[in-house]
C-alpha cells in the first residue's frame, strides 16, 4: 500500500484507515514520505517567521487556551507599528516569509489590515495571514493589499465533532472560507488536529481526502494538547505517532505541497520538529514574536521557546536543520506544482 501510494499518490479511505491503524508499517511509511519529499520538493527547509499579534478572540473552541471563556488570559493587541517592527526584524534575520497570526476579533478592521499588509509588502516579505474566518469581501481586500497566503485549518472534517468543539461556529462556513480563499488566488494552507476527544481513524482518513480534494497548497497537522484552562483540560493528549503518520500520508497524497513540522509536535517530543522534517515535512515556522506577546499567546501549555528571543530561535533552528544535512531555503518557498 505504501509503495502504491508513493508511486500513484492515491489511497482509498479504507487503505488510509488501515495505514493509520497499523503499527508495523510505520517505518516504511515514514521512509516513503521522506523520499517523496526529497524527490518532489527537494532538501531545502523553508523557514517562516511566526508573529502572533493578538490573542483577542470571539470564538470559544473547547480545546484552545485563547477561547473567550478563559478569564485567565491577559489579552493583548499589538499596534500596527509594533507588528511592522517585528516583521522588519524577522526580515533582517533572514526570513523571506512571515505568518501573521491572531485570534478572531474585530480589533483590526479591514482598513488596519490593509495598512499592515502594505507595510509588510514594503519590507519585501511574502505574507501569510492566519486570522480566522472572515467574509469574502475581507479576504478580497487582504488579497488586493498583498496577502499571498492564508492558513485556516479545517481542524476536523467531521462536521458534528467540529461544531461540538467550536460552539456557535458552523463547519459549512469554514469550508466556505477555504473555497473563497482558493478562488481569490491565495496559496491556501489548511490542516487538522489529531486526537480530539471523539475523533476516529475514519474521520482522520476523511481529513486527508479533504486536503486532497481541496488541493491544499500547505497542510499543517499537529496533536491536540490538553490545556488545563479549558473544558478539555483533563482529556488525553493526541498521539505524536499518529500525528506523524497523518503528516507522512499527507506527503504521499499531496507530493508537491508545503508541510510544516508543527510546534505542537515538539511539545510532545524534544526533537519533534526535527523528526517531522525526516518524515515528510519541509517547512518550519519558528516564533518571531518578541516581548510579552510571545508568552501571552498560549493555545496550549508547554509552548516551546516561550522564553527565547526571535534571533535565538532563528539561529538555533538553523543549526538544527544543518545538523540534518539540509540547507535552509533561500527563496520564498512557494508551492511549485510538479
Ligand atoms: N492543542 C494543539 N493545537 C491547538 N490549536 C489550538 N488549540 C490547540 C491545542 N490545545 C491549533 C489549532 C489552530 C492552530 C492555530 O492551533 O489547530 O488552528
Ligand atoms: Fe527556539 Fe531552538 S528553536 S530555542
Amino acid at each position: 500500500m505504501v509503495e502504491k501510494a508513493r508511486l500513484s499518490h492515491r489511497l482509498t479511505h479504507g487503505e488510509l484507515v488501515t495505514l493509520l491503524a497499523g503499527g508495523g508499517a510505520d517505518g516504511a511509511l515514514f521512509a516513503a514520505a521522506d523520499r517523496v519529499r526529497r524527490e518532489q520538493v527537494g532538501e531545502e527547509v523553508h523557514l517562516r517567521g511566526l508573529i502572533e499579534f493578538s490573542n483577542l478572540c470571539r470564538q470559544d473552541c473547547l480545546y484552545c487556551g485563547l477561547r473567550r471563556s478563559n478569564p485567565g488570559v491577559r489579552r493583548f493587541q499589538l499596534a500596527i507599528g509594533e507588528i511592522l517592527e517585528m516583521a522588519r526584524e524577522a526580515a533582517e534575520s533572514g526570513y523571506r516569509t512571515v505568518v501573521l497570526q491572531s485570534g478572531e476579533s474585530a480589533a483590526y478592521p479591514t482598513g488596519a489590515m490593509v495598512e499592515l499588509l502594505h507595510g509588510l509588502k514594503a519590507l519585501g516579505l511574502t505574507v501569510a495571514l492566519s486570522v480566522g474566518e472572515k467574509t469574502r469581501r475581507e479576504y478580497e481586500a487582504y488579497r488586493r493589499a498583498g496577502a499571498d497566503r492564508y492558513l485556516l485549518r479545517i481542524e476536523t472534517t467531521d462536521a458534528r465533532l467540529y461544531e461540538r468543539m467550536s460552539p456557535g461556529m458552523s463547519w459549512a462556513n469554514r469550508v466556505r472560507c477555504l473555497m473563497d480563499l482558493r478562488r481569490l488566488g491565495y496559496e491556501v494552507g489548511t490542516g487538522c488536529l489529531v486526537g480530539l476527544p471523539g475523533q476516529s481513524l475514519a474521520s482522520l482518513a476523511d481529513d486527508l481526502l479533504f486536503f486532497q480534494a481541496l488541493d491544499a497548497d500547505m497542510v499543517g497537522i499537529g496533536p491536540f494538547i490538553p490545556n488545563p484552562e479549558t473544558p478539555l483540560g483533563a482529556a488525553a493528549p493526541g498521539s505524536l505517532a499518529l500525528s506523524m503518520k497523518m503528516m507522512a500520508l499527507a506527503r504521499l497524497l499531496l507530493p508537491d505541497i508545503n508541510i510544516p513540522a508543527t510546534t505542537a509536535m515538539e511539545v510532545l517530543h524534544p526533537q519533534g520538529r526535527l523528526l517531522a522534517l525526516m518524515r515528510g515535512a519541509n517547512v518550519a515556522m519558528p516564533n518571531a514574536t518578541s516581548g510579552p506577546a510571545r508568552s501571552l499567546y498560549a493555545l496550549y501549555p508547554g509552548k516551546v521557546c516561550a522564553q527565547e528571543t526571535p534571533r535565538h530561535c532563528r539561529s538555533c533552528f538553523g543549526e538544527k536543520i544543518q545538523s540534518l544535512g539540509r540547507p535552509i531555503g533561500t527563496g520564498n518557498g512557494a508551492r511549485i506544482r510538479s
